[in-house]
């Protein structure tokens, strides 16, 4: 595919031709049907019934019914031109209660989706792992247990020998940060867990299952490329004073490096090993292991939302809520400017400048932008159609740093927006809508808003007005 984005007429950004136009979704976050052919429970299951933890009480038991309804989800894909599609597949739809057991209806459902896909002209991007880890896994020590890691390999394998041939692009993991700093750091996601240093075990073990996973997807002989989806970004200091790029060096470690260095450069980043030396020795990093986690990987895949904008902490007071464990001798800001309904900022350069920093840092390869979006408060008009003109100017922001980005020669291959249907959005429940699509969870009845119609009009043109 030819890399080079051109500026065809004066204010239109074109993209490269064969660029992946995308959207995104999760298994736990649009499926529902729970307790439905052979599913067992995950962990996220569990985390939602407990009372307090998700806004509203809601939980991922119905959702968008997109179990149900995929046939119709991807004829909606059709009609917005998108050319490819990540989801997720639920682990404990296919090794139900994380055993050796195989669940042959659990991987029809996946088959049938890729097909559908296929038919409709749509490239199948396939997630192993969005957060919904089975209980019984949990149960035995979840990512705190390095035999999660290997259960993890055999059920890649195991999707692997069935979607192989068709599968575009492979991610072993979604946003690992998650699962580790918020699943067992401040226990704000699932399974709720809370302390540092069983952050700082899950990351390690979350590390070797994408090693795993990367080997039982080559050994099963996939023809799609193979990455991983970190949720990586722009970390920058509040001034330039010594102190402050300290504390940006830390989050920066701590958020982006502890993960790209061991995937990409096999080893841990030296100064981070350094800065949680007070918290461990990382024994639980045995030999082999980071050969096993930086096999190669064929593209890298971000999800990019906002920057980080860091300060040094002058009075060492730690932050309990924190995901950072050294987080004591830091402070986050706002960054100036918009916000979207989570209160995160909106700021594209972030998204140029880590695209650029990929590049400089770890080599020309090819990157697909994996997930970004925007959650607004959209409400259908009297008409029944939504508008959301700040999602289109997100879009159009981010997209336009997407161009400029390439223009500047990073090899950007796609773009999949976040995300195809409005959905449950983990502990906010369905309070926050993402979607390109709204979706009335009384009658499940699915709207394309203005944002969706305006990215089909981009896909169709391969191009933005800048
Ligand atoms: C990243 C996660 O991968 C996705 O599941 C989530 O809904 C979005 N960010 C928005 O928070």
């Amino acid at each position: 595919m030819s890399t080079t984005a051109v500026q065809t007429a004066k204010g239109v950004l074109t993209f490269p031709s064969g660029f992946w136009w995308g959207a995104a979704t999760a298994a736990y976050q649009i499926e529902g049907s729970v307790d439905v052919d052979g599913r067992t429970p995950s962990i996220w299951d569990t985390f939602a019934a407990q009372p307090g933890r998700i806004d509203n009480g809601d939980t991922g038991a119905h959702t968008t019914g997109h179990y149900q309804r995929y046939r119709d989800d991807v004829g909606l894909m059709k009609d917005l031109g998108l050319s490819a599609y990540r989801f997720s597949i639920a682990w404990p739809r296919i090794r139900p209660a994380g055993g050796s057991g195989v669940n042959e209806t659990g991987l029809g459902f996946y088959d049938r989706l890729v097909d559908e896909l296929l038919a409709a002209g749509v490239r199948p991007t396939a997630t192993l792992y969005h957060w919904d880890l089975p209980q019984e896994l949990e149960d035995a020590g979840g990512w705190t247990n390095r035999d999660t890691a290997l259960r993890f390999g055999d059920y890649a394998a195991t999707v692997a020998a069935r979607l192989g041939d068709r599968v575009a692009l492979w991610n072993t993991l979604n946003e690992p940060w998650c699962s580790a700093f918020l699943g067992y750091g401040t226990g704000g996601h699932a399974p709720g867990r809370r302390g540092h240093l069983n952050a700082l075990v899950a990351t390690h073990h979350l590390l070797l299952a994408h090693g795993l996973g990367v080997a039982a997807l080559r050994s099963a002989g996939v023809t799609g490329q193979v990455s991983v989806a970190l949720n990586a970004g722009a970390v920058r200091p509040f001034t330039d004073a010594p102190a402050d790029l300290d504390a940006a060096r830390r989050i920066d470690g701590l958020l982006n490096r502890i993960f790209f260095e061991p995937i990409l450069r096999g080893t841990y980043p030296a100064d981070t090993v350094s800065d949680i030396s007070d918290i461990t020795d990382m024994s639980y990093v045995r030999a082999g292991d980071l050969e096993v986690v930086s096999q190669p990987v064929d593209a890298v895949c971000v999800n990019y939302y906002q920057p980080d904008l860091v300060s040094a902490a002058t009075d060492g007071t730690l932050d309990e809520g924190t995901p950072y464990p050294t987080a004591q001798h830091v402070r986050f800001h706002p960054t100036p400017g918009p916000v979207t309904h989570m209160g995160w900022s909106v700021d594209p350069t972030g998204l140029r400048d880590l695209l650029l920093r990929i590049r400089a840092d770890y080599g020309d390869r090819p990157i697909y932008v994996t997930e970004n979006g925007a959650a607004y408060d959209d409400r259908p008009t009297a008409d029944g159609a939504i508008h959301d003109p700040e999602r289109i100017a997100y879009l159009r922001g981010h997209l336009a740093a997407v161009h400029e980005a390439i223009t500047a020669g990073v090899d950007l291959r796609g773009y999949f927006a976040w995300s195809l249907l409005d959905n449950f959005e983990w502990a906010f429940g369905f309070s926050r809508r993402f979607g390109l699509i709204h979706v009335d969870y009384d009658t499940l009845r699915r709207t394309v808003k203005s944002s969706g119609h305006w990215l089909a009009e981009a896909i169709i043109r391969n191009a933005i007005d800048a």
